[in-house]
């Protein structure tokens, strides 16, 4: 389904808009002032939520960055460390907010596809002592945005686990896609709910509602999250007209992530078969597709500005790096667009 001016948005799954599900629930929905937790829509998504994922507690926040910073700074004291891959979106997106509104330092490992070796991890982290700044959390991303949509599977999740719970340290899930990961591996949510001690989960990718994430949790750390959104700003009112989007979200959009991943797949396939070694589409497990165009005549930024000219738009990553998410507004008429332009323009 093409957007309003008749092109094919593949730079994001964020670019939906919301459906009619979504607007009728919106404007029906029964609404009080949140900063007084007196919203009773905002206090079902978030008991729907926590309970998705099996844990006591979850809390509405508008974005996945305010998601992801709240549960660093929950986890993490000023001064003290959190450990991550060097592609993860807390250390590339998000304006440095962990050093800026936390004093968090950030140490990064490189990661093939954005998973991190348990081995690799263990040897990096460090506990609590004099001469060192201590590792307080360990944080994952699932499925890797910048990894191509990369699913770590749920025992080098277990093992990573473990080697923050040796070194005293927490475990922290940037969960904006976890729902992909969760419909490609077929791995129940609780299954990873229980692993972390905090998830930032997001309503506004794959799922398709216009705002909004949740952090989920036990209680206290939830407790402690409700304060440092207020102090964030991050405190919304009548915010009940946003949960109810969100409620749609989880109830309808779940289960059918596996349309974007076969359309991701049926893209990868074309295209590889249109340009070999354009991209591997064994390494295609989610909604993420993501062309490399090393040694070829055109870079990403010159490509997506041609494909962008043909009515398809596309997402640098880099010079050679070429993003297509398939989301809610991407049919199979858009995939077979984006591999007629993607094709011609590389074979010109
Ligand atoms: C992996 C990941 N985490 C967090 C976010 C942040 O979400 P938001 O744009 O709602 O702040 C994004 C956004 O695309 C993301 O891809």
């Amino acid at each position: 389904m093409p957007t309003p001016d008749g092109r094919t948005d593949l730079r994001s799954d964020t670019v939906t808009r919301p459906t009619r599900a979504m607007r009728h629930a919106m404007a029906s929905a029964d609404v009080g002032d949140d900063v007084y937790a007196e919203d009773p829509t905002v206090r079902l998504l978030e008991e729907t939520v926590a309970e998705m994922f099996g844990r006591a507690a979850a809390l509405f926040v508008p974005s996945g960055t305010m998601g992801n910073q709240i549960c660093l700074r929950v986890l993490v004291p000023a001064a003290d460390e959190v450990l991550c891959d060097a592609e993860a979106h807390v250390v590339t997106y998000e304006g440095g907010g962990a050093a800026q509104h936390g004093g968090i330092q950030t140490r990064t490992l490189v990661a093939e596809r954005g998973l991190l070796d348990p081995d690799a991890v263990a040897a990096q982290i460090r506990p609590e002592g004099y001469a060192t700044v201590p590792t307080r959390a360990l944080a994952v991303e699932q499925t890797h945005n910048r990894g191509g949509g990369a699913v770590y599977p749920v025992d080098l999740l277990a093992r990573l686990r473990d080697v923050a719970v040796s070194a005293g340290a927490a475990f922290h899930c940037d969960g904006a896609r976890i729902w992909n990961a969760h419909v490609a591996s077929g791995v129940p949510l609780p299954a990873y709910g229980g692993l972390f001690d905090t998830l930032s989960v997001c309503l506004s990718k794959g799922l398709g509602a216009p705002v909004g994430s949740l952090v989920v949790g036990e209680q206290a750390h939830v407790d402690v999250a409700r304060v440092l959104r207020r102090r964030l700003g991050g405190g919304m009112r009548q915010a009940g007209v946003l949960a109810a989007a969100g409620l749609v979200a989880v109830r309808d959009h779940v289960e059918r992530l596996a349309e974007d991943h076969a359309r991701a797949q049926a893209l990868a396939v074309a295209l590889a078969d249109a340009a070999p070694g354009l991209v591997d589409p064994g390494l295609v497990e989610t909604n993420i597709v993501t062309l490399d165009l090393a040694g070829r005549a055109v870079g990403a930024r010159e490509l997506a500005a041609k494909a962008a000219g043909d009515g398809v738009l596309l997402g640098v990553l880099s010079s050679t790096r070429v993003r297509m998410v398939t989301h809610l507004d991407v049919d199979d008429n858009d995939v077979e667009r984006a591999v007629t332009v993607v094709a011609k323009l590389l074979a010109a």
